[in-house]
């Protein structure tokens, strides 16, 4: 089965907990990690991997001694994930909830990164749970590092994210299935007006 199939399978059974109909285009991956300094980053994490566009990006980009944690709850996505990147051992595929971000991190290693990469359906998660979310990033981001967080909505939750980040830049990419962008954020607010 193709990743379309697979994914398309995924949001007619799951719906919002998925939230797209179609994985990540090329274009869209390469804006999710566009501003990165590919020379200098140690490590970095991805939340919501689903079936890899983001982080075959990543995978392109990221020397090999540069640790990428790539975070997925679906177990499907999860195997396809493993064989994808199973010859690139600094790519590590972990099965689990980003409600354990943190604890996921020290299990590697890893304390601080300086860049977030989300695929998460972040708008329909529950209030608190999207509040349990950043204040775990806000532990494990670097005080200067940024968020990056896709969306096929353009510009429709930049407040959404304002209530969260100091500074919130969109970018739009039409070259995706439908029309999609990416915020960048940066600067985690320590009491989040939502
Ligand atoms: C919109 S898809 C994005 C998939 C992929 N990053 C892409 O760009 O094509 C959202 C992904 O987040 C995953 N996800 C949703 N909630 C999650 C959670 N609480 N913890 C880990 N993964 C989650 C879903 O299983 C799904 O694969």
């Amino acid at each position: 089965m193709n990743d379309f199939t697979l994914f398309l399978g995924k949001f007619l059974r799951h719906g919002t907990k998925i939230a797209s109909i179609a994985p990540s285009s090329p274009a869209l991956s390469r804006l999710s990690v566009s501003g990165i300094d590919w020379d200098t980053v140690e490590g970095l994490v991805e939340l919501g991997a689903g079936t890899g566009p983001i982080t075959q990006a990543i995978a392109e980009r990221a020397r090999p001694d540069c640790l990428v944690i790539a975070i997925e709850r679906d177990p499907d996505f999860c195997a396809r994930l493993r064989r994808r990147f199973a010859n690139q051992p600094h790519i590590r595929i972990v099965e689990g909830d980003v409600r354990d971000l943190e604890a996921i991190l020290n299990h590697h290693g890893m304390n601080r990164v300086r860049h977030v990469i989300s695929g998460l359906p972040v708008p329909s998660f529950p209030r608190d749970l999207r509040r349990d979310l950043f204040a775990a990033v806000g532990r494990i981001l670097e005080p200067d590092g940024t968020y990056h967080q896709i969306t096929e909505l353009p510009w429709v939750y930049r407040g959404l994210y304002r209530r969260y980040f100091n500074e919130v830049r969109f970018v739009f990419e039409p070259r995706n299935l439908p029309p999609a962008g990416a915020y960048f954020c940066r600067g985690l607010k320590t009491q989040p007006g939502e």
